[in-house]
């Protein structure tokens, strides 16, 4: 009997410790959350002063947060079927999982896979929202879209509609177990 509740203690412990760690996909939205909510504090400032000093501060700060947060092992950002910035192609492993979601609009799960030398890789689509069409919609403001032309002369990220498929975050990992 008392080998028995030992055992029992035993196994919940190990059970403690499996739920403890953190599953892959939990991870890697972890790691986005702090990047999403840097972008999106990026852009709030930037449309403080208009929009179209916005598509600057854009320009220069996006590429810069991602930065900051590949930190210890980890890399992250933003792809896209439609690119605004060319810098912004999907790595080798976000591809075929980006063609997946524009193949199928029903299909917007998260997806986690396994990379080589024990890494992980977490991707999740990006939607579009009625904030994203001042800067991405089917008609924009003519100093928006000049400002646009200017900065990304090979630009094809307008044209979306509200719920489209934009593009989606990724992040890569070492693996913990
Ligand atoms: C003020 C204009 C503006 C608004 C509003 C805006 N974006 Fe963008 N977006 C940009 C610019 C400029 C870039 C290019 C940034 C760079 O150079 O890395 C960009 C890039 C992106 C990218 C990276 C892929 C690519 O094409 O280069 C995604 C994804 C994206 N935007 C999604 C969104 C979403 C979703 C929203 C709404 C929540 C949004 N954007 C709102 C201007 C804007």
């Amino acid at each position: 009997m008392r080998r028995c509740l030992l055992l029992a203690a035993g196994l919940a412990l190990a059970a403690g410790v499996v739920r403890a760690q953190p599953s892959e996909p939990t991870r890697g939205a972890e790691l986005l959350a702090p990047f999403k909510r840097d972008l999106q504090a990026a852009l709030g400032q930037g449309l403080a002063q208009g929009t179209v000093e916005a598509i600057r501060t854009c320009q220069l700060r996006a590429p810069a947060i991602a930065q900051a947060r590949s930190v210890d092992g980890v890399r992250l950002g933003r792809a896209s079927h439609r690119l605004r910035n060319p810098a912004n192609a999907a790595p080798e492993w976000v591809a075929p999982i980006l063609d997946a979601y524009v193949a199928d609009p029903s299909d917007r799960a998260p997806r986690t896979v396994s990379l080589p030398e024990r890494r992980s890789g977490y991707v999740e689509p990006i939607l579009l929202q009625p904030a994203c069409l001042t800067c991405h919609g089917e008609t924009l403001a003519p100093d928006v879209a000049a400002r646009i032309e200017q900065l990304y002369p090979e630009d094809r990220a307008v044209g979306f509609r509200v719920g489209d498929l934009r593009g989606v975050f990724w992040v890569e990992f070492p693996t913990e177990r």
